[in-house]
């Protein structure tokens, strides 16, 4: 995602200092070229060493520092940047910029750089409230700076409230977010993540081995495109996705009812879902007691929400998928065309590498004008990001 992504990393004083360390790693495991500023007031709660160290670059702390400004100075850096956060930034520094001070290494790029610039902030509660900080945000964010903002909880000062770092993943996802070129903006996009789950009885159910993970790729890489995203999921393991409206269901019928609920709204819906075919007929209302050598369950048929989509008049445009372990073309093609979809993605769940709870997948795209895409071995979230690509480009003429 963030391959060969230049990115300037400011630090500033505060002591969640120390969480920019694990947001280098996550920036450098993406891929990106990280070059890290750090304040004066930085470096007395970490040290630079840290930095070079796992970013493999030096780092910069002075502005007069003649031999790093031969070799590549405040102003070229701030030329290449692709992004330019600052984590965790302080009011001091948010103040600084918002009144065009360049005093330092750090505000001297920042005010020559022409990258897009995200905040992170983290003070202490008070600070945070204050109106003369708020307004300092306020005419950030009317100039186009982009924050990730802090969230409540206890405070190193004592204080509980906002003012806390937002967890490394999530100003990861900013990052991601603002090198996303906005080809869904304003769209509202349904997806359907996870197994579900049939009960039995209070204590047993019937489900599959689906961990939500395309979903939730799907969901993130949208959201990131700029699109409003419903996600309706399953039980699953995952994080709820940052800036994603997420709906918890349990078993087919209540999925069939949160989505036909949202259906008026929506200009995409793409169903990852691993919806249980049939759920027993009866839900016993105690625990089923272990008595006879053998049991059967019957079981009655779950409502098919996809093809029950596929009829509706003017509907969206609408994405299933296919999990096949066998003939996945011609089982694929058959469900494109008697669910009436737009675009199928076709994958073999017998294979190790593809469909249920693995970070990869390989998928045949398949689509109604009848032509295919076939995407190969690829991880999820890449995946997301092409059929994100061919929804993009289809909705433009749908
Ligand atoms: N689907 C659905 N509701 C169901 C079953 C499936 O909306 N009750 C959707 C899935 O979310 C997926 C698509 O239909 O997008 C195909 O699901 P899949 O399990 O591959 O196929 P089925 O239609 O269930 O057919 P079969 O199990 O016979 O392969």
């Amino acid at each position: 995602m963030l391959t060969n992504k230049k990115i300037i990393l400011g630090v500033c004083g505060g002591i969640a200092a120390y969480k920019a360390i694990e947001l280098l790693r996550l920036l450098t495991k993406a891929g990106a070229d990280v070059h890290v500023i750090m304040t004066r007031a930085a470096q007395e709660f970490v040290t630079p060493l840290t930095f070079q160290t796992l970013s493999s670059n030096p780092v910069h702390t002075e502005l007069f520092n003649l031999i790093a400004e031969r070799e590549i100075g405040h102003i070229s850096l701030a030329d290449q940047a692709d992004l330019f956060m600052i984590v965790p930034a302080t009011a001091n520094v948010i103040g600084k910029i918002a009144a065009g001070i360049a005093d330092d290494m750090l505000t001297t790029t920042v005010m020559a750089t022409k990258a897009p610039v995200l905040f992170a902030p983290a003070m202490n509660v008070n600070m945070f409230t204050n109106r003369i900080y708020q307004e300092n945000e306020q005419k950030l964010r009317q100039l186009g700076y982009l924050f990730v903002d802090p969230i409540r909880g206890s405070l190193a000062c004592g204080w509980q409230g906002e003012g806390k770092l937002a967890s490394p993943e999530s100003i990861f996802e900013g990052a991601c977010a603002a090198l996303t070129a906005k080809d869904l903006p304003g769209r509202t996009i349904l997806i359907t993540a996870g197994p579900t789950r049939e009960e039995i009885d209070p204590v047993r159910y019937i489900s599959n081995h689906s961990s939500g993970k395309m979903g939730y790729a799907l969901a993130r890489a949208a959201c990131r495109r700029g699109a409003n995203v419903l996600l309706i999921s399953g039980p699953t393991a995952l994080t709820e996705p940052d800036g994603v409206r997420v709906v918890n269901v349990t078993s087919a019928s209540e999925m069939h009812h949160e989505v036909m609920a949202h259906v008026g709204e929506c200009d995409v819906i793409i169903k990852a879902a691993a919806v249980a075919d049939y759920r027993p007929l009866v839900r016993n209302a105690t625990k089923i007691k272990k008595k006879s050598d053998s049991v059967t369950i019957e079981l009655a048929k779950n409502p098919d929400i996809l093809a029950e989509l596929g009829k509706i008049h003017h509907r969206p445009f609408l994405v299933g998928f296919a999990a096949e372990t066998d003939a996945l073309a011609a089982n694929a093609e058959k469900k494109l065309r008697e669910k009436n979809l737009d675009m199928i993605v076709a994958n073999d769940v017998s294979l190790a590498d593809a469909g249920f709870n693995v970070d990869t997948n390989r998928a045949l795209l398949l689509f109604r004008d009848g032509s295919s895409s076939d995407c190969g071995l690829m991880s999820k979230e890449q995946l997301a990001g092409a059929i994100l690509d061919h929804v993009a480009a289809r909705l433009k003429i749908h």
